[in-house]
């Protein structure tokens, strides 16, 4: 694996039944950056997370995490590595029987051996740093969309992860929540060495995060690089996706 890279995908295909989702897809992950995936609704950017962390398993190519293929190892082996990733899911998957505090919490109660008050720390401090700290009692059913998704990033950031893995981070949330949760995943990175993942649809969000971006169609990732120069690409797909036309070589 070349330098710099945290993870990458290499050569991957995926389907599910008839439904061909990745076809020969290669993808680096940059250490210290956020790279932000883009693409049609349905184009495998959460496949693309689920393969990076270990959830979902190429048909045929490799997953690997720094030099290792995480596709091809023992569970135990595999478990050890995803302790190092963190998925923060497209919608919140929070335990509803369980205080915020106590979903925070889980990561640490099942991969350390932390005492109860350094547990209570710790949570209190992801709580504290997306901007949750005073609902640490609270059931997930009296948080607003907005608490939920920063809850679920505070679960995600907790064990201080190598890697990052937010999933549609700021869908279904207003203009102003969508810049403060942006800006979250900026502060954030202090915790994961600076590298995050994130898929979304989000455009301006995406120009003010990401140092990489990445464009997902019809199986392959059709364009990767810094994002102010995939943002100047010529490929015409590229071009329609991101101005939003529905002119152009994309079907509609
Ligand atoms: N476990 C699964 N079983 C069957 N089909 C699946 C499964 N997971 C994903 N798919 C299919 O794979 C395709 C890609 O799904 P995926 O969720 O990765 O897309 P996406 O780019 O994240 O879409 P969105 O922007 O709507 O979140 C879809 O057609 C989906 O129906
Ligand atoms: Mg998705």
């Amino acid at each position: 694996m070349p330098d710099g890279a945290i993870a990458r995908l290499d050569g991957v295909s995926l389907a599910f039944g008839e439904r061909i989702v990745l076809r020969n897809c290669n993808l680096p992950i940059a250490e210290g950056a956020i790279t932000c995936i883009v693409g049609l609704s349905g184009a495998g950017k959460s496949t693309i997370l689920r393969l990076l962390d270990g959830l979902a398993k190429p048909d045929s190519g490799h997953a690997y995490v720094r030099d290792r293929d995480i596709c091809h190892m023992p569970e135990t082996e595999l478990n050890t590595v995803r302790r190092s990733i963190s998925l923060s899911f497209q919608f919140a998957a929070l335990l509803d029987s369980l205080t915020l505090g106590d979903n925070v919490s889980l990561p640490l109660r099942e991969n350390t051996n932390m005492s109860e008050g350094e547990i209570r720390k710790t949570v209190t401090e992801a709580l504290d740093a997306v901007g949750l700290s005073s609902s640490y009692d609270n059931l997930p059913a009296e948080l607003s969309g907005g608490m939920l998704k920063r809850a679920g990033f505070a679960r995600a950031i907790v064990t201080r992860p190598d890697l990052v893995l937010y999933d549609e981070p700021t869908t279904g949330l207003d203009p102003i929540s969508v810049h403060l949760i942006t800006q979250m995943i900026m502060r954030l990175r202090e915790r994961s060495n600076g590298t995050a993942v994130v898929t979304s649809h989000d455009l301006p969000s995406i120009y003010m995060m990401a140092d990489y971006m990445a464009m997902l169609f019809e199986g392959a990732i059709i364009a990767y690089g810094p994002c102010a120069d995939v943002r100047k690409s010529q490929n015409p797909i590229v071009q329609q996706f991101l101005a939003g036309s529905d002119v152009g070589p994309i079907p509609v």
